[in-house]
């Protein structure tokens, strides 16, 4: 099995083999995540598990760190991927590409290991620059900042001049300018202030523009190129559909921040702000969800009515996961985001298990998915197979995955519920509110229902990993 992980039919195409080298990388990251997750539900319901060893406090930094991080090497995977078939070029810095990635990797490996084993100690500038810099999800230390930024100055490069020197495709134009804008807004989460509220003024630049503007329209171009790949769709109409969401996408998304400056002390005026843009937001979701389902059945039909006897669907299981990506950013983005984004709503709801039902819902709806039907063309690609069947095993994937990440949504939702209800409305959100609603059977209830679905989510997780170490050797064999 292990032998399978180095195999590729890509005939001498370095650039997509770098693209492997970045997706192997994710899904261990993806695991951890999903193992730190596992640890911090549990510390929910017997509060004293590693108590010491693995604190509440770390385990949930490394799970939802390890979040971003592994969908950025999917992200990165996925761009040298696809390079070389949109811009007709191998790409330029291949051997630049390989340093980065393994400067990236060791750099990642030794910040982990420090938040593990460095759990306490004042919080001096020392330890801005060597353990971590206390910002939710981009938590990484200086040192390791700098580094990351000296690696995206060197992908950006190569991204760029393959670009410069090959086909101009509108997918390309999309990706090389957001890409800057993307890799730009880290830097915005990278300087100290001791103002509160002026350091969450910025490290919201990177949070919500990049989940909520660059991100989506990172995913729009990928689900452009796949949507070519996966069912021949026509380059004309799913490039107009990018501009389109584009423009949408950054329309609403940019003032749209204005729904995290309700309450850190940021002026009144950012109240209407916020409640208008984000309130558009899903708006251009739904117009991607649409657009996928349009692609699929125009292309579906036309297939059919040729008389053709095979599907149009070239891989199956990276369809599956693309459907999934438009059905469930929707979802989780829109419809959850969109719950909770009026300021009279998010009075009662702010910062409530509510927030992270939609957390969970959106990355993973809008996020893992796309970026787990990526790795899918990956392994098509490096096994050279025409047509990529799902077994039972990328179907137990899939279902098992999605179905837990929706279960530990509904409970986090009947959580928030009930601190909605208990803590806010009833209590008047005092400190004793809080604890109060914690220790209500509805809420006890909901924690536990989070960590059952949790396991369901890992157990699918495996099934995944074990699909994507054979699924490849066994579909070469069928086509041979
Ligand atoms: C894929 C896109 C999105 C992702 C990945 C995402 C993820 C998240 C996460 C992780 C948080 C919690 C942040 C924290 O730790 O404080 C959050 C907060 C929030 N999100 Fe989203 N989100 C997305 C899109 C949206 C959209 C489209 C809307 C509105 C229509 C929205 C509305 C909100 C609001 C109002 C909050 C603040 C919640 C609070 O006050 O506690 N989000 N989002
Ligand atoms: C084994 C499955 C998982 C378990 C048991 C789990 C558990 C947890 C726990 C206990 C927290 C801390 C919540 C808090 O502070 O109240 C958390 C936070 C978070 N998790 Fe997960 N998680 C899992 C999978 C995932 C997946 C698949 C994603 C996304 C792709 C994800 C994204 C997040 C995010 C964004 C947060 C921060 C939410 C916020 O603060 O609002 N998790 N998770
Ligand atoms: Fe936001």
């Amino acid at each position: 099995m292990l032998t399978s992980i180095k195999t590729n039919s890509f005939e001498g195409n370095k650039s997509k083999e770098l693209g492997m080298m970045y997706f192997r990388v994710a899904i261990i990251l993806f695991g951890a995540q999903l193992l730190f997750g596992l640890v911090a539900a549990i510390q929910f319901l017997v509060p004293g598990f590693l108590f010491e060893v693995l604190d509440f406090s770390v385990a949930r930094m490394v799970h939802i760190n390890a979040l971003v991080v592994w969908m950025l090497y999917a992200m990165i995977g996925s761009v040298y991927y696809m390079l070389p078939d949109e811009t007709g070029v191998e790409t330029v810095g291949v051997g630049l590409g390989k340093l980065g990635f393994w400067v990236l990797t060791v750099a990642v490996t030794i910040v982990v290991l420090v938040y593990i084993f460095v759990q306490v100690g004042a919080g001096t500038e020392a330890s801005i620059w060597l353990i971590h810099e206390g910002r939710e999800y981009i938590e990484a230390p200086r040192w390791a900042d700098i580094g990351i930024v000296v690696v995206v100055l060197l992908f950006y490069w190569n991204v760029f001049a393959s670009y410069m020197k090959g086909k101009q495709t509108g997918i390309m134009t999309v990706m090389v300018a957001n890409l800057l804008a993307l890799a730009g807004l880290y830097v915005t989460g990278m300087f100290f202030t001791d103002n509160i509220s002026m350091d969450q003024f910025w490290w919201w630049w990177v949070i919500h523009l990049w989940v909520e503007a660059t991100w989506e329209v990172f995913v729009g171009t990928l689900a452009a190129y796949a949507l070519i790949r996966l069912i021949g769709a026509k380059r004309e109409v799913v490039e107009m559909w990018l501009w389109i969401e584009v423009l949408m996408l950054f329309g609403s998304g940019i003032l749209g921040m204005g729904h995290h400056y309700f309450w850190i002390g940021t002026p009144e005026y950012w109240w209407e702000i916020g409640a208008l843009f984000s309130a558009l937001e899903p708006v251009p979701l739904i117009a991607m969800f649409v657009h996928v389902l349009y692609d699929w059945g125009k292309e579906q039909g036309a297939h059919e009515a040729k008389g053709e006897a095979k599907g149009v669907i070239t891989n199956g299981p990276a369809m599956a996961w693309i459907v999934t990506n438009a059905f469930g950013n929707f979802l989780g983005a829109g419809i959850w985001g969109f719950f909770h984004t009026l300021p009279q709503v998010n009075i009662y709801t702010h910062g409530s298990q509510f927030t992270a039902a939609h957390g969970h819902l959106a990355f993973f709806g809008a996020y893992a998915t796309i970026l787990i039907g990526m790795i899918y063309m990956g392994v098509q690609g490096a096994y050279g197979i025409e047509r990529l069947r799902a077994t039972f095993k990328s179907k137990m994937g899939i279902f098992l995955v999605t179905f837990g990440v929706m279960g530990m949504t509904i409970a986090l939702t009947v959580a928030g519920y009930e601190q909605v209800l208990v803590e806010r409305a009833e209590l008047g959100a005092t400190w004793n509110a809080f604890f109060v609603a914690q220790e209500l059977p509805w809420y006890v209830q909901a924690q536990m229902w989070r960590a059952i679905m949790g396991v369901v989510t890992f157990v699918g997780f495996i099934y995944l990993v074990w699909d994507l170490l054979t699924i490849g050797a066994q579909a070469k064999k069928a086509q041979a």
